[in-house]
């Protein structure tokens, strides 16, 4: 049985906004936090600390703006959920009821999209070392199959070869963009050319519809590049009597954590050595308060210019090629809030105050990549607080000395207390359980599936 809300009974239960790197927050997740704030401090009662609240709905609207775009440009499209961004299985049951396909990048990511209800029509395989058990499952569910290499070509033709019975694998070929020549993923133009003769002379057992490719980075412009590079194969498949379906331009769409007026003004007044307790800017960031938003981002790719007086829209319907996307981060944007429960505070030198949370960096794992998460957390304080503001970085509970969520100084208006609650807002994309472990034995945290029933009820139920 899911459990439900009940009707705020407000103790002395508040809510403290952050002024600094406010989150942006999706108006459902933001009315239940305002309104039910006791309902987080009992679900962290019951489930422990950290505790992560996936928000399908998210999911479900993030894939709208996306398609909406797509259609506005009537082109062909097809959406795989990059599933790498979450461990989620009721975000990979929203990508199903969506009814757009799936992105994976092993067996298990594989089985479990199947488990969502993803045809296997709609799952693409992407990642350079596929297992012969992966591409055997790949193969017997007829999913798509994006070859990254020579090598992986000849694994591939392998199984096939050995086969009981006659079966056909589809494939995509990875291409490596000039713009990442000495990336280890793809194939440059000579391995391209060399897989397309290979598939020419194979029609047995393989079919070829067309190709991939996904960059490093946030920009539009690398892709539209890079779609232009592999546009010119496309002529060439077809010169050797192939037929290109596809051109799979990977993930990388950006998503907006914070006002990007907040953010330009904290990059330019605020992001100095004194405002972290270890006294070091990280070296760089996710641009967490960017100018486009997903959907603006895919218009302007697909309104570039993709040669003389053709937009790459244009160039897709011409062409009668399909664009498909790997989006991941940006299909998972607002869909989960993570809640970490303050174990104890204390004083550190030069009135600065370490907080310790119940969970570990492993569980927002910003810092492990030698960078920061520039979103401010939202307490809740569950005792009456006196007001007096304090500035703290938040650690974790391990006794790893780098075990810490944000060595940025954050401006608590009071002072943070036992008991309390950390949220931290948009945590699906990589950030809440890319890096979780069970290190000194603490169990993995849980994950809650919210469901918003009615006006202001709210169910949550095991996602598993
Ligand atoms: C092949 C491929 N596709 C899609 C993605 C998803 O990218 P993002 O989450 O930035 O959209 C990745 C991320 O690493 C990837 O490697």
């Amino acid at each position: 049985m899911p459990e439900v809300n009940k009707a705020s009974m407000q103790t002395d239960t508040k809510v403290h906004h952050p002024h600094a790197l406010t989150p942006l927050i999706d108006p459902v997740i933001s009315a239940f936090i305002n309104k039910f704030p006791d309902t987080l401090t009992a679900l962290v009662e019951q489930h422990g600390s950290p505790l992560n609240v996936v928000w399908p709905h998210a999911f479900e609207l993030n894939t709208q703006a996306l398609l909406a775009v797509l259609k506005q440009h009537s082109v062909a499209h097809a959406i795989f959920y990059g599933a790498k961004a979450n461990k989620s299985q009721c975000l990979l049951s929203a990508a199903a009821t969506s009814a757009i396909g799936v992105d994976v990048s092993s067996l298990y990511e594989l089985q479990a999209a199947l488990r969502a209800g993803t045809p296997a029509a709609k799952i693409c395989a992407t990642g350079p070392a596929k297992t012969a058990a992966f591409h055997q499952a790949l193969i017997s569910a007829g999913a798509l199959i994006c070859v990254d290499s020579l090598e992986e070509f000849d694994h591939l033709k392998e199984l096939l070869e050995a086969q009981p019975l006659p079966i056909k694998a589809r494939v995509l070929l990875r291409y490596r963009a000039k713009s990442c020549a000495k990336s280890r993923f793809g194939m440059d133009a000579q391995d391209l050319l060399d897989s397309l003769q290979r598939l020419a002379t194979d029609t047995a057992s393989l079919v070829f519809e067309g190709f991939h490719f996904h960059l490093g980075g946030y920009g539009f412009e690398s892709r539209v590049q890079a779609f232009r590079e592999v546009s010119g194969f496309v002529e060439a498949a077809r010169e050797m009597g192939l037929n290109p379906q596809m051109i799979d331009i990977g993930g990388g769409l950006p998503i907006r954590y914070v006002d990007p007026q907040d953010y330009t003004r904290f990059l330019q007044n605020d992001n100095i050595p004194s405002h972290y307790y270890h006294q070091k800017v990280p070296a760089d960031y996710y641009p967490y308060g960017g100018d486009l938003t997903a959907a603006q981002w895919l218009t302007l790719f697909l309104e570039a210019e993709h040669s003389a007086g053709l937009s790459i829209a244009g160039y897709l319907n011409q062409q009668n090629i399909t664009l498909a996307l790997e989006p991941g981060r940006s299909l998972v944007d607002q869909a989960a809030i993570s809640i970490f429960r303050i174990t104890r505070t204390k004083k550190l030198a030069d009135s600065k105050t370490v907080i310790f949370v119940e969970g570990s960096s492993f569980s927002a794992c910003e810092t492990w990549f030698a960078s920061e998460y520039l979103v401010d957390p939202i307490l809740i304080s569950t005792e009456q607080q006196t007001s007096t503001p304090c500035q703290a970085y938040i650690a974790g509970h391990s006794c790893l000395d780098d075990d810490v969520i944000t060595y940025r100084l954050i401006n608590f208006a009071c002072e943070p207390r036992r008991g309390d609650l950390l949220i931290y807002i948009n945590t699906a994309g990589y950030q809440m359980d890319l890096l979780e472990n069970e290190f000194h034995r603490h169990p993995l945290p849980r994950r809650l599936m919210a469901t918003c029933c009615t006006e202001g009820k709210y169910a949550f139920t095991p996602d598993y």
